[in-house]
């Protein structure tokens, strides 16, 4: 990591602090994800070389900023989603304060819309910091745009246990993904789908909806 990254990542995490230490409203707070939590993000994406990773919640691009200097080690990419305008436009210029612009695309929109319009299996990863009320219905669109073999990581497992259950366990009863629950940061509930060959053991199972269709 360039030492200009440093200072501006430095930057971003004490005016996070500052901001939402004197701001109550949720709009205006910038809700960043801890330094480990993006250290975590970084090993993430670089390990299952995830050349192409969605984040969900962009806010001011603190989080973003850990995924695309990740992105730009395996020669990946990332999309973030953010609804706010506020939010956007801080986030942009720190995209272009950081020398990271071009392994961004940041999208200004609702997740739910656009998740529905994203193709199958066009992420890698999937790291999903937003509105959590929301989750459980965006999780067939998450499922299906996540490739096999890919992951999920969702911030706030520990931090927000109980707002977190209902998803948690919609994913965890999938027979297709393997979790945990990892206590770094706000906590990491990961999930990885199962790659092609074993998701065709896992619907041949007996029990399962299609074991015996291909018999
Ligand atoms: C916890 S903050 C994200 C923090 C950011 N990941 C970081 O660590 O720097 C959650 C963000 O989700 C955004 N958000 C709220 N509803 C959303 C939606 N429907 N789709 C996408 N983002 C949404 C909020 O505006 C807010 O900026």
């Amino acid at each position: 990591m360039s030492e200009s990254l440093r200072e501006l990542l430095i930057e971003l995490e004490k005016f996070g602090l500052c901001n939402d230490g004197a701001i109550a409203e949720r709009p205006r707070r910038m809700l960043n994800i801890t330094r480990d939590t993006g250290e975590f993000l970084s090993v993430l994406v670089q390990a299952t070389n995830a050349r192409r990773v969605l984040e969900i919640g962009t806010s001011n691009g603190y989080s973003t900023l850990w995924l695309a200097a990740a992105a730009k080690a395996i020669d990946g990419h990332v999309t973030t989603i953010e609804p706010s305008d506020f939010k956007l436009s801080l986030a942009t210029s720190n995209f272009e304060r950081s020398g990271l612009g071009r392994y961004i695309t940041p999208i200004h929109g609702e997740a739910g819309a656009i998740l529905m319009q994203s193709p199958e299996s066009s992420f890698d990863l999937v790291f999903l910091d937003s509105e959590r009320s929301e989750y459980s219905g965006w999780w067939p669109d998450i499922k299906r745009i996540l490739r096999k073999g890919g992951l999920l990581v969702v911030d706030n497992a520990t931090s927000h246990s109980a707002e977190l259950a209902p998803f948690v366990e919609l994913v965890c009863k999938d027979p297709e993904f393997t979790t945990c629950t990892v206590p770094v940061g706000n906590g990491e509930f990961l999930a990885t789908r199962a790659c092609a060959q074993a998701s065709l053991l896992i619907t041949n199972r007996p029990g399962h909806e299609n074991s015996g269709r291909d018999r």
